[in-house]
């Protein structure tokens, strides 16, 4: 473990580290984006790098392929390789049923085509994300630039027929410029507090013009690993 770790950064090695050991060598894997994820690229790195483990990376984002690449990982595309074997990513929050907010990390598009093209999805967190119901997290929302204002009307508009607590939208900002994801879009995060029935939301919401998808992974996650601070692991 690098030494000097904060509380919280120990927490997402050490489920880093544990998610590692579900890959095999020859393995496709799907890497995640964010700072949980991050570890678990470098944790990869050093099983390649140092164990001679033939691994093929595709990742969610340009910052992770960036990293997987200077730790020595195999970067390909998905058309490329087309089915993964693994895909281990962090999260937002996690629920009873592994249900998941992700795209803090505003990677959510990618992160969803790679995890539903994968055999096993793997999800790595700490304890911080853990919820009974989903919504506390701003929901992100990933829309196309053109007549954004008119997409997030539309959404609110529809908020106020499904069972949530908050019902406002806000543009994600990269200082004074709109957020852009990977695809040039941008990201409108929920603030929903609470939701009632996500296959219903993300069913909405993905039926609305102008929204590409949204941060709801649900029914995706197969196994959860939580870190704890104190070292610990537990695998659900
Ligand atoms: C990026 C994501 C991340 O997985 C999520 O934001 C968790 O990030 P972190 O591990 O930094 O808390 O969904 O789009």
């Amino acid at each position: 473990m690098p030494a000097e770790l904060s509380p919280i950064d120990k927490a997402k090695y050490v489920s880093a580290r544990r998610a590692v050991d579900f890959v095999e060598d020859g393995m496709r894997v799907g890497l995640g984006t964010g700072s949980t994820a991050a570890w678990m690229v470098r944790c990869l790195g050093e099983l390649v790098r140092e164990d001679g483990m033939m691994i093929t990376g595709v990742a969610t984002s340009t910052r992770t392929a960036d990293l997987a690449r200077e730790v020595g990982i195999t970067v390909k595309t998905l058309d490329e390789v087309r089915w993964l074997d693994l895909t281990i990513d962090g999260a937002d929050e996690f629920d009873p049923n592994l249900n998941l907010i992700k795209g803090g990390g505003g990677a959510l598009l990618h992160e969803k085509i790679v995890a539903t093209a994968s055999d096993q999805m793997i999800v790595i967190a700490d304890l911080s994300k853990e919820v009974d119901r989903l919504g506390t997290f701003p929901l992100p929302v990933e829309v196309i630039p053109f007549g954004w204002q008119t997409t997030k009307a539309l959404i609110e508009e529809m908020l106020s027929n499904v069972e949530v607590l908050g019902r406002a939208a806000s543009l994600r900002l990269n200082g004074s410029e709109p957020f852009r994801t990977d695809e040039g879009n941008f990201i409108l995060d929920l603030h929903l507090r609470r939701i009632s029935n996500p296959a219903q939301l993300s069913l909405v919401l993905n039926q609305i013009p102008g929204v590409v998808e949204n941060g709801l992974f649900l029914d995706i996650c197969d196994i959860l690993v939580i870190g704890n601070a104190d070292g610990t692991v537990e695998v659900r």
